[in-house]
């Protein structure tokens, strides 16, 4: 059976790179898949602190509002598994056989690894940015997922994770996990940072005016698209090998009224009405889903439903990890 399963770290507001790379497609999937198609989503939580510990109070909130931003979003948590990561340890077990399998080299040359190390000094990376994309296999594994929705960033882990899953089949002479397949949009699956287009939109770095939560007001998307890097050619073509900038607002413009480039009138349009035009769109997409985040940010519903998938997920978490430890040799 095709069994869905998909990660988002609790950085608190999702910006709009994780809505298009993964909330959007997600909930295009949930309401179109076969009911009674398992769909996972986990707010990971334990990948958190994987650049050093967050201060408790902080871990806590960021879950919360990621689940409430989620769900306000359409994860429907009747159709979606929507669980916290550490209410499975399970997770952590297959996480460590599976570093059985691998090396620290080839972790160490995983790209995003790389990146984030140079924000260390040399002597002082915590562990776990090298083990991350271990955590990363065991939430998929422990649940014998399929299928992994992701954005186009995560393409390497799914690699590794393809590798993992396969080398263990291969160690222990099993077939107990299926070698998960990356299932990422063709487009609007790399949405670039509004002050610099050469890099993605990101939560950890290039500053609040780089990208837009799901829950910034009206006043805030004005501003930072107004502010957005654009080019001083006054008019609007799109062009991404000259016109990276101004292209990458058309490609963002594009994903928010789900029109492609082709079809807008922007010809017509200076790069002030182009920014004018996307901040529009923005709020008028983004309005229902700051209204309903409101209402449920504060309500107790958000931990209430974290409960109830957390037990679920554990349920299914257990009969494959009773399954795993058997044939590693520790039952
Ligand atoms: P995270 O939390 O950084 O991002 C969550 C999802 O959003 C996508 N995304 C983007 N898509 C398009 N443009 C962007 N600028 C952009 N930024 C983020 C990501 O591709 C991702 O789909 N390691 C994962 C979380 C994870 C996971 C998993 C994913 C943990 N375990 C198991 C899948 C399966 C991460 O850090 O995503």
């Amino acid at each position: 059976p095709t069994i869905y399963f998909t990660g988002i770290q609790p950085t608190g507001i999702p910006h709009l790179g994780n809505f298009f790379g993964s909330i959007e497609p997600w909930i295009e999937l949930q309401n179109t898949v076969d009911p009674g198609t398992q769909m996972m989503l986990s707010v990971v939580d334990q990948h958190a602190i994987s650049l050093g510990p967050l201060p408790a109070a902080q871990l806590r909130q960021n879950t919360r509002q990621m689940t409430a931003s989620l769900i306000s979003c359409g994860v429907d948590p009747k159709r979606t598994l929507l669980f916290r990561q550490s209410d499975v340890p399970h997770i952590a077990q297959l996480s460590w056989i599976l570093g059985a399998l691998q090396t620290t080299s080839k972790l160490a040359r995983l790209p995003q690894y790389k990146e984030k190390q140079e924000r260390f000094k040399k002597g002082d990376i915590p562990v776990g940015l090298l083990t991350y994309p271990l955590l990363q296999a065991a939430d998929v594994l422990t649940f014998k997922a399929t299928t992994v929705p992701v954005g186009e960033d995560q393409s390497q882990h799914l690699n590794l994770l393809g590798g993992l899953a396969y080398a263990f089949n291969k160690t222990y002479e099993t077939d107990i996990f299926p070698i998960p397949k990356q299932l990422t949009r063709e487009t609007h699956a790399r949405i670039r940072s509004l002050r610099d287009p050469e890099k993605k939109m990101s939560k950890s770095s290039g500053g609040a005016r780089s990208r837009i939560e799901i829950t910034d007001s009206r006043d805030a998307i004005i501003e930072k698209c107004q502010k957005a890097q654009s080019d001083n050619l006054g008019t609007v073509t799109y062009d991404k090998e000259n016109r990276l900038a101004v292209s990458n607002l058309l490609d963002l413009l594009s994903a928010v009224t789900r029109t492609p480039v082709a079809e807008m009138d922007s010809s017509t349009w200076s790069t002030l009405d182009l920014k004018m035009n996307l901040a529009e769109a923005i709020d008028k997409r983004l309005a229902p889903i700051r209204q309903k985040f409101e209402e449920l940010e504060n309500s107790d519903e958000v931990e209430k439903i974290l409960l109830e998938s957390g037990e679920a997920a554990r349920e299914i978490a257990e009969k494959n990890l009773k399954e795993i430890r058997r044939v590693v040799g520790f039952l």
